[in-house]
């Protein structure tokens, strides 16, 4: 299970839950939820209300995907160590907020959004959290095409935004975002075939452009997946009493599928020779891991006999390097 969010983002989101009627709450979320089921965008949130819908309906999916995505940066790229930030789609901070737990080095962030309802709920959030970051945060309010005039920054983040612009734009957005990028880009997107779609093509350009892939893949050849396969991960966080109530939910948990990727301007240091794409299979003869590495797709079958092996395999997790 994925950590809780950090205690002064949960209790400023108490704070501005104090007086809504869950009631309206639940159908709120469930406009918004429907909205993103079908590849529909932000666009929807027009006002203070929604926003509240979001950080109790999306918000913990979201932080819980992003913050697993910086894990696997954290562990790629031990030494790396970002000064500034820029959150691109940002909506209420998420991403600043994964960041900022993720990294004490932060001193600075941006945060870039072209609704100003998700706007004002950051900087109200982010006026409650200890982070040299995030309490001295700028806000900038317009279109990520216009963001070109904002400054550089060592960690470049853009979290589900990307599943809200027209596939066929993708890849270009990419490296429009790629150029703010002083180190490091990180994208995530919904963990469907769309999401990954959005991913591949954002792959391709960056590619193009002299990008080094740090996560995922470990290896910059062409991607293996397949029609009818997506490389896609799953996050597994709790919910609370009124994320529950929002999502008229009855189990206290949810699992979140998302797609990622993360370029760097120097070739990462480390590299693991595969990724573990899918959960693994375990069964009497031994455990099975669908692995993606340089040479394509690949299934191993671990044997219980191959002592030292299996007894890495077993606690090998989907999304893990092996
Ligand atoms: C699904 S929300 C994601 C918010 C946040 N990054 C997260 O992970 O929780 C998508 C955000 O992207 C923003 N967005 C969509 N299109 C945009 C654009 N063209 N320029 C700037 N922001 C945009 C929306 O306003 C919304 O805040």
């Amino acid at each position: 299970m994925n950590p809780a969010l950090p205690a002064s983002l949960a209790s400023a989101i108490a704070q501005l839950l104090e007086g809504v009627s869950r009631k309206e709450l639940a159908v709120r979320a469930e406009t918004l939820s429907r909205a993103y089921r079908g590849g529909g965008t932000s666009r929807g949130v027009a006002n203070e209300a929604d926003v509240i819908a979001y950080l109790v309906a999306r918000l913990p999916a979201t932080y819980a995907a992003v913050s697993a995505v910086f894990a696997r940066v954290k562990e790629t790229m031990p030494a790396f160590a970002p000064k500034s930030l820029l959150d691109i789609g940002a909506g209420p901070g998420t991403a600043s907020w994964a960041a900022c737990e993720a990294w004490a080095s932060l001193q600075g962030a941006t945060l870039l959004d072209s609704n100003p309802n998700f706007l004002e709920i950051a900087e109200r959030l982010a006026s409650a959290s200890q982070s040299a970051a995030l309490s001295t945060a700028s806000f900038a309010h317009g279109d990520l095409n216009a963001a070109s005039r904002l400054a550089k920054a060592d960690l470049v983040v853009a979290s589900y935004v990307l599943a809200e612009l027209p596939e066929d734009r993708a890849g270009k957005i990419a490296g429009d975002v790629w150029a703010l990028a002083a180190n490091t880009l990180v994208l995530v997107e919904p963990g469907t075939p769309a999401g990954f779609a959005r991913i591949l093509a954002a792959r391709k350009t960056l590619l193009a452009l002299g990008a080094h892939v740090a996560a995922p893949c470990t290896h910059e050849a062409a991607c293996p997946m397949q029609a009818k396969n997506w490389c896609h991960f799953s996050q597994r966080l709790s919910r609370t009493r009124d994320h529950m109530i929002a999502k008229s939910a009855n189990v206290p948990f949810e699992d979140e599928r998302y797609s990622y990727l993360v370029v760097t301007r120097e070739a990462p240091q480390r590299r693991a020779a595969f990724r573990i794409v899918a959960p693994p299979e375990s069964a009497k003869a031994g455990i099975t891991l669908e692995q993606c590495g340089a040479d394509g797709l690949q299934r191993e079958t671990i044997a219980r006999r191959e002592k030292d092996k299996f007894a890495v395999a077993r606690r090998a997790e989907w999304g893990d390097v092996f």
